[in-house]
């Protein structure tokens, strides 16, 4: 539609209508049997007469038949004819489940992460969806948060580049001012600060310097607005005592002035309702007022906007052109997903509800691959083909690989178990499996989730009986394959926890186990990094899956064979104790030092009960080969500085390596970590190669906020530290 009509459009709906197209409901609870069903929205509070017809969107809706029924709906009933707009929690996969995005950030593949969103956009879209939940790009360093594992970790430059590929990959090339065909808009979360709460507890508040927020918390998101995000959402959060939602100088001046985010802003789940609980409104009337002050356009699942806008836009002129202005950039998004000229959007297509093709799934493969961590290995990975393999632990059989979000649109059924992959890519003879623990205690306290775990996870038994077996199927192998972590539901939004340990019953088996002194391997299922000190030592090998999703069993038994060789790095530190948390690698230096300083040891940054160093640190993760490397050369240009490093691979193994190039700016009106990441590269070795690489590194990445906002370039003396996967070199230059 072209402006000019969809401004007649705008100026054609009635305040109601307008206040209307602010709302956001999720699907399930208005559309029962079809119809709309107004019992949930009362009592969410929702007014009788509130027409629900005209609302302007909808979510978590994902089967294409229904959402074609209820636009259809919508475009026979409603009076403007205005298209609903379908959105939905769709993070890491629509219906073919990628690993998290936790695991994702750490392959450093951003051109494979690009194809995954891809794929995701495309079966999102054939299934009728117009705009997803995802990415997720709160910064995070603290574990103890659930909601760690939905984004890319902990550093500044890998979420950096997360975003940019994810947001492309939904959205493709909106040059044309559309979204085209097999595409979605991207809605980027939490804004701002959500990854940082106090004590990692989920939901609370977050208070950091406004150095921090500049340099660390909001690049990943201003990453995503520059690549064209068509939608933010706000945090649930308090930011340095204003909470996120109601926050007009983040929303307005930072997101949209600063960032020129033009987009539409969502709240979160009744986060503008949550205003008051806060205490940062008096009543829904304030509620509503702030929240549109702040420039939030959506109104998720609250009746504030509802109830209260509309009064508030007659009492003020004020208020009745944030209303216009909010309406407009919903009306410019439907406008921009072409939904005016065709509401049914990738439902009429003739692969409409195509997913899980062989194209997917060999995207998932290869991501699973790419994104596993080889955190250790003495020599006992790759697995070798005659070896009698016995794989004991409940991730052997179970499908429930794809993670706590990925449930709303994915399914654990389609997953490939690591007994099927390892059947495909082994001998069978040669294997053998027990379930070694239940992986959940009990089914308990599940609530309508009880049933579909109990029948993908099987009866709990009795853990006696199943550490016996266990020992009893390991008797005769030659190597042991143990598989342990955490269970889905322990991570993921409301999942914050005290205790990264492993739980005793599974410290025990990994014991019995290893007291059996065979080689053993362990396979780590976990949504967030764990404490390991204490076990760690009792592998020889230890792969990282994280949640692994759909093709979890076929990449992990790819890599265990050596069909596939390790590459991934840490995108999280795991610390070797909670004390120690937060901890990651891009931390200050302080006065006085651990090492090397002038104090005695008393009197130094430490613990006196625990190293200040991590168990395994970010950017950690080992390859069944060896690379080294030197500096050749560094050279300076106007704008941006060249580095020449010759590498070699030391292997008969042809490695994908991915180099890291840190920097150490010295002295700084702001103090500098003691390093950050400026740059990751992929190189392809071919079996002992010998390459010169050569990285260009705009001095731009180099500049850095101080708490004003204002942008310094930074200068003098800096250290740059090229790592591979087992060496890092260090060069000290003056700028
Ligand atoms: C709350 C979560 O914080 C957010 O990430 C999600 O998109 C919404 N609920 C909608 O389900």
């Amino acid at each position: 539609m072209n402006e000019t009509k969809l401004k007649q459009l705008a100026d054609s709906l009635t305040v109601k209508e307008k206040v209307a197209q602010t709302i956001q409901l999720n699907g399930d609870l208005l559309i029962e049997n079809d119809v709309m069903n107004t019992g949930p929205t009362k009592e969410l509070g929702f007014s009788d007469d509130f027409d629900l017809s005209a609302i302007g969107s909808i979510y978590n809706v994902n089967d294409p038949q229904k959402l074609y029924k209820i636009q259809q709906k919508i475009m026979a009933e409603s009076k403007h004819k205005i298209p609903l707009l379908f959105m939905s929690d769709v993070i890491y996969g629509f219906r073919t489940i990628f690993p998290i995005p936790l695991a994702q950030a750490g392959s450093y593949d951003f051109e494979l992460i690009k194809e995954a969103a891809q794929v995701t956009a495309k079966e999102s879209y054939l299934s009728g969806l117009h705009v997803l939940f995802s990415p997720m790009l709160d910064l995070s360093r603290d574990p103890r948060w659930g909601r760690v594992m939905e984004g890319p970790g902990e550093d500044v430059y890998t979420a950096k580049e997360f975003a940019k590929q994810v947001v492309d990959g939904y959205q493709g090339d909106l040059s044309g001012d559309v979204v085209p065909e097999n595409h979605v808009g991207a809605c980027i979360k939490h804004f701002a600060g959500y990854g940082a709460p106090e004590a990692g507890r989920e939901y609370n508040t977050v208070d950091m310097s406004n150095q921090r927020l500049f340099n660390e918390y909001l690049p990943p998101y201003q990453a995503a607005i520059e690549a064209n995000c068509l939608l933010v959402m706000t945090a649930f959060n308090v930011l340095n005592g204003v909470p996120s939602t109601g926050n007009r100088w983040l929303n307005r001046d930072i997101l949209r002035e600063r960032f020129g985010f033009d987009g539409v802003l969502v709240s979160d789940y009744a986060a503008i309702e949550e205003l008051q609980a806060h205490g940062f409104t008096k009543n829904q009337k304030d509620t509503a007022r702030k929240a549109m002050e702040a420039g939030v356009d959506f109104d998720m699942m609250t009746p504030v906007y509802a109830n209260s806008l509309e009064a508030l836009a007659q009492e003020g002129p004020e208020i009745m052109s944030l209303l216009d202005e909010a309406v407009w950039r919903i009306l410019l998004l439907k406008n921009k997903l072409g939904l005016f000229e065709n509401p049914y959007r990738g439902l009429e297509s003739e692969a409409t509800g195509q997913v899980l093709t062989e194209e997917a799934k060999a995207v998932a493969t290869r991501l699973v691959e790419k994104s596993s961590v080889l955190l250790k290995n003495e020599q006992v990975l790759p697995l070798n083909q005659q070896q009698k393999i016995a794989v004991v632990g409940p991730y052997g059989e179970s499908k429930l690989t794809i993670g706590f979000w990925a449930s709303v649109s994915g399914k654990p059924q389609d997953s490939v178990t690591l007994k099927e992959g390892m059947e495909q890519v082994f001998k069978q003879e040669k294997l053998s499996f027990a379930k070694g623990f239940n992986l959940f205690d009990s089914y308990e306290g599940f609530g309508p989730l009880k049933e579909g775990i109990e029948m993908l996870n099987g009866k709990i038994e009795p853990e006696a009986a199943l550490y016996q077996q266990a020992l009893a199927t390991c008797a005769d192998a030659d190597v042991i394959v143990v598989t342990f972590g955490e269970q889905f539901l322990e991570s993921g939004e409301g999942a914050s926890k005290t205790n990264l340990q492993l739980p005793e019953k599974q410290k025990r088996l990994i014991k019995g186990l290893a007291a059996l002194n065979k080689p053993i391997v362990g396979i780590l299922y976990t949504g967030r990094p764990l404490v390991l000190t204490d076990i760690e030592p009792y592998f020889n090998s230890l792969l990282l899956v994280w949640y692994p999703g759909t093709m979890g069993g076929l990449g992990i038994a790819n890599l265990l064979a050596g069909k596939a060789v390790p590459s991934a790095r840490l995108a999280m530190t795991f610390p070797r104790s909670e004390g120690q948390i937060p901890l990651y690698y891009a931390q200050n230096s302080t006065g006085r030092p651990a090492v090397d300083s002038t104090h005695s040891t008393r009197f130094i940054s430490k613990y006196s009960d625990e190293t200040n160093e991590p168990l395994f640190s970010f950017g950690h993760g080992h390859s069944y080969g060896t690379v080294s490397g030197n500096w050749q050369q560094v050279t300076e240009a106007e704008t941006a500085l060249q580095f020449t490093y010759q590498l070699t691979n030391q292997s008969d193994w042809q490695l994908e390596t991915v180099v890291h190039l840190y920097v150490k700016i010295h002295a700084a009106s702001i103090v500098q970590p003691v390093k950050k990441l400026v740059l990751s590269e992929k190189i392809v070795l071919t079996a002992q190669e010998n390459k010169t690489a050569k990285f260009t590194l705009p001095k731009a990445a180099l500049s850095y906020y101080d708490n004003a906002g204002v942008k310094h370039a930074a200068a003098g003396e800096m250290t740059f530290y090229l790592s591979t996967v087992n060496s890092e070199d260090s060069l000290t230059i003056n700028l």
